[in-house]
């Protein structure tokens, strides 16, 4: 192991953007949200994979309407900081979405593809209600035009991990939301 692998399997070696305790305040105030809007009704949260399991069982936790869980898994950025902008649905939905209320939930809204390509395919079976629920929201990189419903956090172009976001699919581990350093090797 190098020295700068090290050093970054800590959140305490590297800039936090949220801690985990603001995550927390956050995540309680969309729990609220969610609780105001679906009273008397149940909904189904559907976490995208893998980015969002973690931002999912939070937010589950701090929901009291009646709420289950379903996941879908996408094609990947890859290893590298690009998208390629390309989705293919790698995993679907395990129970029909018909007549539910369903709140997409995401780690991240970045260039809006991977979620209008969700949003576009459940609106077709039918579902009561469809929202999205975003930890993460950075305006700046939409290439389609996608808003959710309920976000975290809006923040400018910066590559963040954490919290379930990785790079090549390590970091996602770590309980605050830290900017990648831009000079960690590839
Ligand atoms: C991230 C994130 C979203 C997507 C958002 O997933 O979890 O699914 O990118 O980007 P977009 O708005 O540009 O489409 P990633 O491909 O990194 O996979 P992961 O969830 O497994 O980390």
């Amino acid at each position: 192991m190098n020295a700068m692998s090290t050093r970054v399997t800590t959140s305490s070696a590297l800039q936090v953007l949220f801690s985990r305790q603001q995550i927390a305040v956050r995540v309680a105030e969309l729990g609220r949200q969610i609780d105001r809007d679906y009273a008397g009704q149940s909904v189904v949260l559907l976490g995208v994979l893998k980015g969002a399991a973690i931002f999912l069982s939070d937010l589950a936790r701090n929901i009291k309407v009646d709420c289950t869980f379903d996941f879908v898994a996408v094609s990947s950025y890859g290893k590298g900081q690009q998208t390629t902008g390309a989705v293919k649905l790698i995993k679907d939905v395990d129970h029909a979405i018909e007549d539910k209320n369903i709140i997409i939930v995401e780690d991240i809204l970045d260039t809006g593809l991977t979620l209008s390509f969700l949003h576009k395919m459940f609106q077709q079976h039918k579902p009561r209600s469809l929202r999205i629920a975003a930890l993460l929201d950075k305006p700046s990189r939409r290439l389609i035009k996608i808003e959710a419903d309920y976000v975290g956090f809006s923040i400018p172009n910066q590559f963040v991990i954490g919290y379930g976001m990785d790079y090549a699919e390590r970091f996602r581990n770590l309980p605050d939301i830290c900017l990648m350093p831009p000079d960690y090797p590839e």
